[in-house]
């Protein structure tokens, strides 16, 4: 071989080789957004969003450090809220509170990332007056910190560190800046997502408010005028006690609207003690409690167990939910009907039926019928029924739906737990 081939052989080499350094640079680049966009699809929450980055950054591009930083522009300070070194086996996230720990803006490294809005990088943080953060006593020589860049401001920065100097070189910059990118914008949707749910929910709030004090108006309008009467002493005592009546009535509308309101607004905290019951003896509660009733308003009442289970509920709350249900159905059959309940055990649920052959759910509300405040009969119902109904049987790891058409009634269908084993 002559020296000019080998000359030429060396230059193949050094191209080669230099090709598979940007080529294996690639490949590890479109791993890292690849990993990267997978996760973030998945992130749900500003937690979630913070850990993965950190976590798959830190494996990825294998600084010393990786830290998420929030900006406050308010207050011109930056929070530490998700980090990783050497010695974590995955990122911590903190909660923000009084006690995070908060950096003025305009004293770091990645303070100055973030208020001009471009990547900076120090690879000597020894000349850097501003520099201030030495984790476990390693000293950082290094240091990369890049915005998090949303349509409109700044949300942040992520910082990686190294304990060599001139760890990080414009390569990894450029690759941390199409990073940020994806994560300022799972950012900004998980604190859209959140404002949303705030507006919904205080809109919701709202809508409840107004409602109740309008429901509340009506008894209390009433219990004033009828008192008013009772104390002009006009009517004789049969009239005075029909007054003293009204206002009663009247007190227990009031009491049982603001009794449903907490029993509905009341979180998931509120206790329930459950104790075993079998479809069977539960049916039989049931015709007992209810055969008489629904007789008096000319509904007959065939009440049956297709396969006997054992399901476990809060007796006054369960309860709640089937008086509700069939004082419903009794309300919607004026004229008289039929009221069919089944209670079927099958593979671990109780699915009970309850079936009544009256005018159907007006279709005004039959999409929304399990919503507080929904009802067709604001004089004597508060529409909380069937949204406390939901509630409970939801307590219970139950479900509820129904199927209604006009003119030819409504079902309830309820599914429970059960204990399908061992019971005749
Ligand atoms: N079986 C049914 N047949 C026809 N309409 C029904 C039936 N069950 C419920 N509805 C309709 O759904 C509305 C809401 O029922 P819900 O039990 O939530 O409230 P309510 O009965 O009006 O008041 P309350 O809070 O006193 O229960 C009722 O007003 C009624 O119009
Ligand atoms: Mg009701």
């Amino acid at each position: 071989m002559s020296s000019g081939d080998s000359g030429a052989n060396e230059v193949y080499a050094k191209a080669l080789a230099e090709s598979n350094r940007a080529f294996s640079g690639k490949v590890k680049e479109l791993s890292l957004v690849r990993r990267l966009c997978d996760a973030l699809l998945k992130a749900d929450s500003l937690e979630s969003t913070l850990r993965l980055s950190v976590d798959i950054i830190y494996e990825e591009m294998e600084p010393m450090n990786c830290s998420i930083m929030l900006y406050d522009e308010r207050r011109c300070e930056l929070i530490l809220r998700s980090v990783r070194g050497r010695s974590n086996k995955s990122a911590h996230y903190f909660n923000y509170s009084p006690d995070s720990r908060v950096i003025p803006v305009d004293t770091t490294l990645a303070g100055k990332a973030v208020l001009s809005r471009t990547t900076f990088y120090s690879n000597d943080t020894k000349t850097e007056p501003s520099f201030l953060f030495i984790p476990d006593g390693v000293k950082i020589l290094s240091i990369l910190c890049t915005p998090l860049l949303s349509k409109s401001k700044v949300l942040g920065v992520i910082n990686l560190s190294s304990a060599n100097p001139d760890h990080f070189t414009t390569e990894a910059g450029r690759i941390l800046s199409i990073v940020s990118g994806y994560v300022a914008m799972s950012v900004e949707n998980v604190n859209l997502l959140k404002d949303l749910l705030a507006k919904e929910r205080l809109s919701a709030l709202g809508a409840m408010a107004s409602t109740m004090v309008h429901d509340m108006k009506t008894p209390i309008h009433v219990i004033g005028g009828f008192a008013q009467l009772l104390l002009d002493e006009g009517g004789d005592r049969i009239e005075r006690e029909e007054y003293y009546r009204t206002i009663q009535t009247q007190l227990k509308r009031f009491t049982s609207l603001a009794e449903d309101t907490l029993e509905y607004v009341r979180g998931h905290e509120s206790s329930l003690t459950f104790t075993p019951i079998t479809l069977e003896i539960l049916a039989s509660e049931v015709s007992k409690a209810f055969g008489p009733l629904l007789d008096k308003n000319g509904i007959s009442l065939s009440c049956t167990v297709v396969n006997n289970a054992t399901i476990k509920v809060d007796w006054d709350k369960f309860w709640r939910v089937i008086d509700n249900i069939v004082k419903n159905s009794i309300n919607a059959m004026s004229d008289g009907g039929k009221m069919n309940i089944t209670f079927t055990g099958a593979d671990r649920e109780a699915i009970m039926e309850f079936s009544d052959n009256g005018p159907g759910i007006p279709a005004m509300i039959r999409e929304k019928i399990f919503d507080p405040f929904v009802t067709m009969d604001r004089r004597n119902g508060t529409g909380l029924g069937l949204a406390i109904v939901k509630k409970i049987v939801n307590q219970h790891g139950g479900s509820i739906t129904v199927t209604s058409s006009p003119g030819s009634g409504s079902t309830f269908i309820i599914g429970l737990p059960a204990d399908t084993m061992g019971v005749g």
